[in-house]
Parts: C-alpha cells; structure tokens; sequence
C-alpha cells in the first residue's frame, strides 16, 4: 500500500508596489474622511501598483522571494497555480505569464478564479495534486492589480482595494503536515452583490459599457460585509471539525483582509483570541486574491508558526464563494535537508 503524501509549506513571499495610498490622499479624491474608513473599515493605507506593474508581473516577483526562501530553483516547480480576478490578460492565463517570468520550463501553469477566496481554493487545489502523488513541487501565487478596475469617483469601494501579491511553494513530505481538512462553498445566486458587469462574454466591453463605468468593480458592502460574517464563521468551523480540532488547537488564523470589523466579529463568534489572528488590512487594504497570501507570508516571516502549529485559513468573497482550511506547520528544515535523498529527490 502506498504510503500517505502530505503537502508541506516550505516557502513563501510577497510583493506590494512601492507606492502608498492613504486616506488622507483620498480625501483629496472622493467625499470621505481618514477617520470614516479607519472606523468602518481599519485600513489605514494600501498600495497601488506603478504603470509598469501587473499581476503577473508582482505574483512574480512574490514567487521568486518563495523559491528563494524554499531553497528551490524555477526548475524544480511542477506546477504554477495562480489565484487572481484580475489577470493581465482573459488570454493567456496569468499563470502562463509567472512560468514564463521565472523561469519554470518544467511546470504546467493556469489561473483559478474565486475571487477574495482564489488564494484558500488555489492552496487546497496544489496540495490535492501533491496528496494524490501527481506532483512533488507546487507554486501557488495570488496577486491583484484591483486599482485598475476601481472606480476611483465612487467611495464606497475606491477606500477598500490594495494591490499585490503573495505566494508558497508546496511540497511533498511524508511526516503528517500540510493540510488537514478545507471547506469549499459557493452560492451563485450572490453574485450581483459584488461584480463587474462587462468586459466578459456576456457584455463584451463596448463604448456603453465604458461610458456607464461597468468595468468596474460594483458592491452592495452591507450585504456582503453580513455574507462574510456568516460564511467565516461557518466555514472555520466545518474545517475544524473536518480535522478533528477546536478553537483552542489553533495556532494562527490567516483569514482574508476585507475588514478589521468582519474579522474581529468572526474571531469572537469562533472564539479564537484575538492575538491569534494575523491582521494587515491596515497597510494594504483589501488586496482579494493576494491577501491570504501576503498575510501567510508575513505571518511565517515573523516566524510565528512552529512545526507542528495549526494554522486556519478562512475567506470569502465574489461569486459568492467561501473557504477554509486546517493546515499543519511542517519541519520544514528537515524537508530541506532530506531532499537529496528519499523518493522526492530533486
Ligand atoms: C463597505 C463598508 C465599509 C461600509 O460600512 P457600513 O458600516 O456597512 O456602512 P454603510 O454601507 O451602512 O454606509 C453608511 C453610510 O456611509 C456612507 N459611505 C460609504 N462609503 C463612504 C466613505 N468612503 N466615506 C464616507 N462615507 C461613506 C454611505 O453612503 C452611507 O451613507 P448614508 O447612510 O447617508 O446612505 C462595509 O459594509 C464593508 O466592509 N462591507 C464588506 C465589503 C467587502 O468586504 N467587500 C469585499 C468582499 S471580498
């Protein structure tokens, strides 16, 4: 009988453009106030990528950072997963694009689309080829160029979105790590809550479209910040039981950064201390599919997580879709060193 395969974190990086939008700057753009969306929202500041930037191009240099921090070369990668809702382009993926910037002749490459959750659905996917044996070394990359396709007249989004991107490497281990349990969930119905309405095979960009500014980003916030709470909740929840765990086993929560408000509702309604849940949102504002994966990244960089550690990942966002996972902290020194020997020999 073949023995269990687990799928170790082993790297991790990010990227955020170096220019930095604050409320006070968009005070200046739209009728809204510092104070307004630090108390609704906790975000403080986010970034906005410089012209020259795209997703592709910052998932890129997020993914160099995991590589490096993995002690893996391009090469050793069997796989690219990309998470983002904003790729450079609807053709090629944006996966293809990061393959080809860093050098990963050996990988296959495409895009998952769920919008804020991509980067929870994307990590859940790359461990399922590892667990099944497919594969031995996964990318998985979130990244967003949301300033792009932000309407930057409308301040009940315009104060919400931050770009960037963030990634882990993935890898094969035989000592019980990685994930545990996850929970997918989607309810189509939600869609109209949080959309852009043209630019796809629906309602193809025209001179209307542009001129009635629906290829931008649309939101109904109340409705979607009380989806969130729920489907938070409810999805953490799943995913413990899922993995035989409770609240108390949990190391970390590295939920999606939309609202310093929705997490500290969904952190008293699981029970976790609050010091148990890695916030950012304050200094990059909601950057979708990329903010699991930045926040994971800054999270391990602060070396926080120590084998053996728990760690809950929850999201929601467009679609509407959800999702959780328990992942397990690997030894992961002791997958560096094994690696020259053993079946996942590179
Ligand atoms: C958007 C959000 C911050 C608004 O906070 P809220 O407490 O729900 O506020 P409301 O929507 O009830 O709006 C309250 C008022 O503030 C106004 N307002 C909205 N944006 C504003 C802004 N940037 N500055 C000042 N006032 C603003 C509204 O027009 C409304 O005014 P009215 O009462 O005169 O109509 C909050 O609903 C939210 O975060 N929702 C979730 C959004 C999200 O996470 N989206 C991404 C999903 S991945």
């Amino acid at each position: 009988m073949a023995l269990p395969r687990y799928a170790a974190v082993t790297g991790w990086g990010h990227y955020a453009p170096e220019k930095v939008l604050t409320n006070k700057d968009l005070e200046g753009m739209v009728d809204t106030s510092d104070e307004w969306i630090r108390t609704r929202t906790g975000i403080c500041e986010r970034r906005v990528a410089a012209a020259h930037e795209t997703t592709a191009s910052m998932c890129s240099i997020a993914a160099r950072c995991a590589l490096e921090s993995a002690n893996l070369a391009s090469l050793d990668l069997d796989l690219v997963i990309c998470a983002s809702t904003t790729p450079d382009t609807l053709m090629p993926a944006t996966g293809s694009l990061i393959q080809d910037a860093i050098g990963a002749a050996n990988a296959g490459a495409f895009d998952v689309n769920a919008a804020c959750t991509g980067f929870v659905a994307a990590l859940v996917m790359g461990s399922q080829f590892i667990q099944s044996g497919a594969y031995d070394r996964v990318l998985v990359v979130g990244g967003e160029t949301l300033s792009r396709f932000v309407n930057w007249k409308d301040r009940n989004t315009c104060i919400l979105f931050g770009d960037g991107a963030g990634a882990v490497v993935l890898e094969a281990a035989d000592e019980e790590c990685g994930l545990l349990s996850f929970v997918l969930g989607s309810q189509g119905s939600g869609g109209p809550l949080l959309d852009i309405k043209a630019g796809g095979a629906a309602k193809p960009a025209s001179p209307e479209t542009i001129a009635a500014n629906e290829h931008y980003i649309t939101m109904r916030g109340n409705e979607i910040f009380k989806f969130a709470v729920r489907s938070m909740v409810h999805a953490s929840g799943e995913a413990l039981a899922k993995a035989n765990l409770h609240a108390e086993d949990i190391r970390m929560v590295i939920p999606h950064q939309a609202n310093v408000r929705i997490l500290r509702a969904t952190q008293q309604a699981l029970g976790i201390p609050w010091e148990r849940v890695f916030v950012n949102v304050d200094r990059y504002g909601n950057t979708s599919a990329a903010s699991v994966g930045i926040a994971l990244s800054e999270c391990a960089e602060m070396g926080t997580m120590q084998p053996g550690d728990n760690v809950l990942f929850v999201a929601f966002g467009g679609g509407l879709t959800w999702a959780s996972a328990v992942l397990r902290w690997a030894d992961i020194s002791s997958i560096i060193a094994r690696r020259g020997e053993g079946p996942y020999a590179i």
